[in-house]
């Protein structure tokens, strides 16, 4: 295992102002939270959509903060390096900002992460804000965001229309105003993108699917190595088919039980002759 010193909010900060770009993944779980660590990316997010990726719902509605608490604590068990953002799942802030502060507390003591994320823009100002008081690094996210995606008509891009687009824009300008320390545009134009990522001024703008011209990029690791089964985002890039690799395995195993190749003297433990003839007669 290689040393790696803690990713903190004035390293990120550093990078961006040195225009270095900040490398973002999501991740639920303990092993790949160490590969993940291993390999220097900045930033793990627990998302909620571990309620898709991980626990097989339609959507991140059904996600509990009990949920997300025992994941996080995984994550941040294996990844004790990186920059930890949990997700604060639907209507743990919703309610009110003093659920709002509750839960993103949570996230803090029980989990170990250093910045909680919430979905929306304007009208989540002051849970954005509650939250900062509280002295929780808090990051925005806009544009396609999967907590309101039936409002929103569905997954697809968000801000394709000038007005759209405006509006996008002065809600990244209020999450800003109001604290966030960063926010990630999700599914926005790329030129949209380029134009928030220019007016920001002490606020780290992440793209999911919004180009090139943002902070740093976000993806999400179930769709980089082919592990979620129902979709794949367009603007998801497959770095590897862990899917398949593992599809291929299991179907050898099934067939080696079958075929009785499986298993092998390796992979299985004696006992000496000598005790086996004393448990004969034992038995006899
Ligand atoms: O839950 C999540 O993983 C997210 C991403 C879609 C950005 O919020």
């Amino acid at each position: 295992m290689t040393e790696r010193k803690k990713v903190t909010l004035l390293k990120l900060f550093k990078k961006m102002e040195n225009n270095e770009p900040i490398s973002w993944l999501t991740c639920y779980d303990y092993p790949t939270a160490y590969l993940q660590d291993e390999a220097g990316v900045d930033m793990i997010l627990v998302g909620d959509s571990l309620g898709m990726t991980m626990l097989g719902y339609d959507s991140t509605l059904p996600v509990t903060m009990d949920d997300m608490m025992r994941h996080t604590q995984a994550v941040r068990r294996g990844a004790p390096n990186v920059f930890l953002i949990g997700d604060m799942p639907y209507m743990s802030y919703q309610p009110s900002v003093e659920s709002a502060i509750r839960n993103a507390g949570r996230f803090m003591s029980e989990a170990g992460c250093d910045a909680i994320k919430l979905e929306g823009g304007a009208e989540m100002g002051d849970r954005v804000r509650g939250i900062v008081d509280a002295g929780i690094p808090a990051f925005g996210h806009l544009g396609l965001t999967p907590q309101s995606v039936s409002a929103l008509g569905g997954f697809r891009v968000q801000g394709k229309g000038a007005l759209q687009a405006k509006k996008i824009i002065d809600d990244a300008k209020a999450l800003e105003n109001a604290g966030a320390i960063g926010i990630l545009l999700e599914m926005v134009p790329d030129r949209v993108c380029k134009i928030i990522t220019e007016l920001a001024e002490n606020c780290m703008i992440m793209s999911l699917g919004s180009g090139p011209d943002a902070h740093g990029q976000l993806l999400i690791y179930h769709d980089m190595f082919g592990l979620y089964p129902k979709f794949k985002p367009r603007m998801a890039k497959v770095f590897g088919n862990a899917g398949e690799v593992i599809l291929n395995g299991l179907t050898q195993y099934v067939n080696e039980v079958v075929d009785r190749t499986f298993p092998q003297p390796e992979n299985y433990f004696q006992i000496k002759d000598e005790e086996y003839e004393e448990l004969l007669e034992i038995l006899d």
